[in-house]
């Protein structure tokens, strides 16, 4: 046992802050170092970490699932150390636990914080069965560029999305309150600008001029610290020449001065020591330095405040008051989770059951993720008894593992129903047929294309299920080519050629160039990598039981090279149009210099993405007419109203998710062509029509200007509402200098 500790053991502990500065009073310097100090765990705790743990040298675990560990390692914290203080355990709960929603990239297709909400508390309330207190989510990178692996955690390309989806994940993580028994400590990641990593390059530098950090990166994080998100963590990229895990104009300044965030701060996993390989620090010991310094909190993986905080201490290089905020911040988390009456000791190997709720949860988010890019001649949905063979095809189709998507340490793929399962399963009088023509999504082994050729030539239709294997998203899986990897178009090529109707379905982690697949199909469902219950949704959305409502989170480009591509980009001096440009097959021979147009496109791809943001098909025609605003002027403070009738022309009932873009037209910096300002789904019956209203406020207008100052500037401006980024029905309105 350990020392006499009923002396030192706080009593029933404090309901006020009192209880941690107390606490504090009681703590050596050593144990305050160890709040701040993450060890990776694992499922066999050794007796080195107990060790850790029993000296109070380890206030937090990451990488142990397992609850017979936790629980042996919790109970060595509570019983055996000197002060009595529960670890913390952390994991990367971004999309489920062992059941797997849609990435957050596919969850943010849904323009929905409901669904967000529901998976998150879902993935809570699996994951905190098994003692995890900490989960490393939601990540709120703005991502611009689908060569980046990372896409696919992300919420998308737009700041006001990326923001509303990610204070919605924060209250499914954190719940009621944290200190309930399934909430757990929400993560906000990673502060700040790991989107803009050069050439799509993870971990490759960022160069983020202060405007544009101001109005397109900062405002999601924001938003999260404004929804109550417990902690953040650094980013490991080293922001215009200075690391985020070293910046103290972010963590100080920014974070704690000007937004008055009072959480936890922890770095990326050794994102401390890599302050060394950055060149920023000389070693390891300034590495340490220079983070706390700086206001990291906790250093994940890398024990540089184990090894030399203490001894910076001691020659003065870190003050011990800056320690022990950071060590107050990690005791008020802990407080605030409970852990001090409750330090949630799992009993004994955990629940595994998993409820039908949290199954038709996942299946909802995969149903309202998926996008549907084309539709020709209404192919789809598919008819009950239309056909009688239908051939399945492609390295996607049977997917237990990959439909996951990245980040599911725990997913567990025999929670997975497959898209050939479900089919089979879910729907009657049809023979299914299958052939995956590829052994795996980057194959370039031929030999099964004439297999897959034939099944599909001996059926009354072809659904190709393509996209990528997991692997090929996530974090340090970049590509420079974002086609469909391996012989994928080929095959499809091969199938087409058999003049059997195709419809296409994709599987992955980010938007994918398509022009090579697009051609050669009739219909394309975008699913992202829809998670556990992916059969189920395709299926009902393939036959109609569900209906596509996603939209598209991210702008798809025609081509890789024009990454970056985004809908809220800057007009430029000299902006294409459609009139404006001349594509490269089209250029006459001995063209004179200046006959091209001289406005900003590529000569062979454009200057438009193949899919804008915002943009999805339905199974029905919803049209948007009669829009107005209650008044044509504003005042700062004020709100205006702007309407829309939305109609249904179909004969079913189904979803929008209804959009309205705002353009500055003048500003003391450039302003974005269009920029979302809210959204809403929309329900509507077959041939209904409702009246849709946003109310839009003058703070809504407010931008970063040329002083790196918040403004609000009188002027001119053009507001849309439809079903995309490109919508054309406009009003206009002006906002009035202040009285
Ligand atoms: C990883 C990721 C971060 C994650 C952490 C812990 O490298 O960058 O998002 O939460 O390490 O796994």
């Amino acid at each position: 046992m350990g020392e006499q500790i009923s002396q030192d053991r706080p009593s029933k502990p404090l309901r006020k802050h009192g209880f941690v500065s107390a606490l504090l009073e009681r703590m050596t310097l050593a144990e305050k170092i160890g709040q701040l100090n993450q060890l990776q765990g694992g499922d066999a705790p050794d007796a080195e970490l107990l060790e850790h743990v029993r000296a109070g040298a380890a206030g937090s675990v990451i990488n142990s699932v397992d609850p017979t560990a936790i629980a042996r390692m919790q109970r060595v914290a509570v019983e055996e150390s000197r002060l009595g203080i529960p670890l913390l355990f952390a994991r990367d709960v971004i999309h489920g636990f062992s059941l797997v929603a849609p990435i957050p990239l596919g969850q943010a297709a849904t323009f929905d914080p409901g669904v967000l909400e529901d998976c998150a508390r879902i993935a809570a309330e699996e994951a905190s069965r098994n003692g995890i207190t900490w989960t490393f989510a939601p990540m709120l990178d703005i991502a611009r560029d689908a060569r980046w692996g990372r896409i696919a955690e992300s919420l998308g390309e737009d700041p006001v999305l990326a923001g509303r989806l990610a204070a919605a994940m924060v209250r499914g993580f954190q719940g009621e309150s944290l200190a309930e028994p399934t909430s757990l400590a929400a993560c906000a990641k990673h502060f700040v600008g790991y989107g803009a990593v050069e050439a799509g390059r993870d971990y490759a530098t960022t160069l983020i001029p202060p405007n544009e950090m101001r109005n397109v990166y900062l405002p999601p994080f924001r938003d999260a610290v404004a929804a109550g998100c417990a902690t953040l963590m650094t980013s490991f990229s080293d922001l215009d020449g200075v690391p985020a895990t070293a910046n103290a104009e972010l963590l100080d300044d920014i974070l704690r001065r000007e937004w008055g965030y009072a959480g936890v701060v922890v770095s990326d996993w050794e994102s401390v020591s890599q302050l060394a390989i950055h060149g920023i620090a000389e070693d390891r010991c300034d590495a340490a330095r220079q983070a706390m310094l700086a206001g990291v909190d906790v250093d994940m993986a890398s024990e540089s405040y184990a090894d030399f905080l203490a001894q910076l201490v001691a020659d003065n290089r870190v003050s011990e008051a800056v320690i022990d905020l950071a060590a107050a911040r990690v005791l008020a988390l802990k407080l605030a989770l409970g852990l001090f009456d409750d330090p949630r000791i799992p009993n004994g190997r955990g629940v595994s059951d998993i409820p039908e709720s949290w199954s038709s949860g996942v299946y909802d988010a995969a149903v309202k993720s998926a996008v549907l890019l084309k539709n020709e001649a209404a192919t789809l949905p598919l008819k009950q008894g239309s056909c009688k063979t239908i051939a399945v095809i492609g390295p996607l189709a049977d997917a237990a593992h990959d439909q996951m998507g990245t980040w599911v340490f725990d997913g567990d793929p025999g929670l997975s129903v497959t898209c050939l399962q479900a089919l089979r399963d879910r729907v009657g009088d049809v023979e299914f047929t299958y052939a995956p023509g590829l052994s795996d999504s980057r194959s370039r082994d031929e030999s099964g294309l004439a297999d897959a050729a034939a099944v599909a030539e001996d059926a009354d239709l072809a659904l190709l299920f393509l996209g990528e294997e997991a692997i090929l998203s996530g974090e340090a899986h970049c590509r420079a080519d974002i086609d469909l990897p391996g012989a994928q178009e080929l095959l499809l090529a091969r199938v087409a050629a058999t003049g059997t109707p195709v419809v296409v379905v994709i599987l992955a982690g980010r938007p994918l160039t398509l022009a090579g697949a697009l051609p050669h199909c009739q219909a394309m469902l975008y699913a992202w990598h829809p998670g556990s219950m992916a059969g189920p949704a395709i299926a009902d959305l393939l036959f109609g039981a569900a209906i596509p409502s996603g939209k598209l989170p991210v702008s798809f480009p025609r081509m890789v090279g024009q990454i970056p591509i985004h809908y809220n980009h800057k007009r430029g001096g000299k902006p294409a149009s459609d009139d404006s440009w001349v594509h490269i097959d089209d250029i006459e021979p001995l063209a004179p210099q200046t006959s091209l147009g001289m406005t900003s496109f590529h000569l062979d791809a454009g200057f438009q993405p193949q899919f804008p943001f915002g943009f999805g098909l339905s199974y029905v025609e919803f049209k948007y007419r009669d829009l107005s605003l209650d008044r044509r002027e504003l005042k700062p403070g004020e709100q205006l109203t702007a309407s829309v009738t939305l109609c249904n022309n179909g004969d079913l009932e189904a979803e929008e998710v209804v959009q309205l873009y705002l353009c500055d037209l003048v500003g003391s910096v450039t302003r974005p062509v269009r920029e979302l300002k809210e959204f809403r789904r929309v329900t509507l019956g077959p041939g209904e029509q409702k009246q849709v209203d946003f109310v839009l406020h003058s703070d809504q207008l407010r931008f970063y200007g040329r002083a790196n100052e918040e403004v609000l500037e009188p002027g001119e401006f053009h507001l849309w509402i439809g079903g995309s980024s490109t919508c054309e029905l406009r009003a206009g309105f002006r906002l009035l200098p202040p009285d």
